[in-house]
């Protein structure tokens, strides 16, 4: 547990165009992940670590997530009624996760400025950044490690995972050092999404930082980066580049990590939680064997 609880940061502005017509009226962020929004599992991700201030950057559509995460009277008095404690328990769980504020982007002008819109809240402590399309496994505890990092050596403090060579375009991409301490690295430099050729190597970043105030003056100044939007990977290598700060680390992941980020990763990511279910799970799996075989 952090000594200072931070506050988290939950962009969720984006349009979601790969998931239309879907996410027409509804965030992606809003899309069932079995049977729970994905930006439920990255709260409770949060709150397992300490947090439980949480802003989320909305755009447009913003209702469906603030009702989400608020309390439904009626839907809550028709449970009591008859009684059914495990579903009135299920839809009271999201409203008392934590304390969630909203704040508009406006306009999708990329990560970065999604971040910068988080200034007020935040104010001049480090804070967390989590991007709703990585679900990161509970019993891997990837943030609580992130946040003792930062709070050891005062750094900005990045996940890294290996991935395939030829998926690195789709990342941002990490040259590294070692710093002598098992799975902890030194960032030296970061690129926005390079091809495979440019890339500093194949540790891609994740979507979980640990980040320090200062990267809001950085990224006020921040020019549009790749695909025209102001990208927060060209703010942390302005950091990691700073001989004078306590520079850019990387905790590297090797755990359970779900992509929703795409189509196909999305059902991935649904199979793979449900199989894992002990409700879902012994029904599931046999069925997943029998249905693969004819494949
Ligand atoms: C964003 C970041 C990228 C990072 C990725 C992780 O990209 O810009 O550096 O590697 O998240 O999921 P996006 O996936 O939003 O295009």
């Amino acid at each position: 547990m952090p000594n200072t609880p931070m506050k988290a940061v939950i962009p969720a502005a984006g349009l979601g165009t790969r998931f239309l017509p879907a996410t027409k009226a509804m965030p992606k962020e809003m899309l069932p992940v079995v049977d729970k929004p994905a930006i439920q599992y990255v709260v409770e991700e949060a709150t397992q670590a300490g947090i439980d201030d949480i802003l989320i950057i909305i755009g447009r559509n913003k209702n469906n997530l603030s009702n989400h995460f608020d309390s439904v009277p009626e839907l809550e008095d028709n449970l009591r009624n008859k009684g059914d404690e495990d579903k009135l328990a299920k839809v009271q769980a999201s409203s008392e996760l934590a304390d969630i504020h909203f704040v508009r982007q406006g306009e999708p002008k990329g990560l970065g400025h999604a971040v910068l819109r988080a200034k007020a809240h935040v104010g001049s402590s480090s804070f967390v950044v989590m991007l709703g399309d990585d679900l990161i496994d509970e019993r891997d505890p990837l943030l609580t490690t992130m946040i003792a990092e930062h709070e050891r050596t005062g750094a900005t403090v990045v996940a890294l995972m290996e991935v395939d060579p030829e998926h690195i375009h789709m990342y941002g991409a990490a040259a590294v050092e070692e710093t002598g301490t098992d799975g902890i690295v030194r960032v030296t430099g970061l690129v926005e999404k390079p091809s495979k050729e440019d890339a500093p190597s194949n540790l891609a970043v994740i979507g979980r930082y640990v980040l320090t105030p200062s990267v809001f003056e950085i990224l006020a100044r921040t020019e549009p980066g790749k695909g025209g939007e102001i990208q927060l990977t060209d703010a942390l290598q302005e950091l990691a580049a700073d001989p004078d700060g306590p520079g850019v680390h990387g905790v590297v992941f090797s755990g359970r990590r779900y992509d929703t980020g795409d189509r196909v990763d999305y059902i991935k990511a649904i199979v793979q939680l449900a199989a894992d279910r002990d409700d879902l799970g012994p029904e599931l799996r046999p069925w997943f064997k029998e249905f693969a075989a004819k494949l």
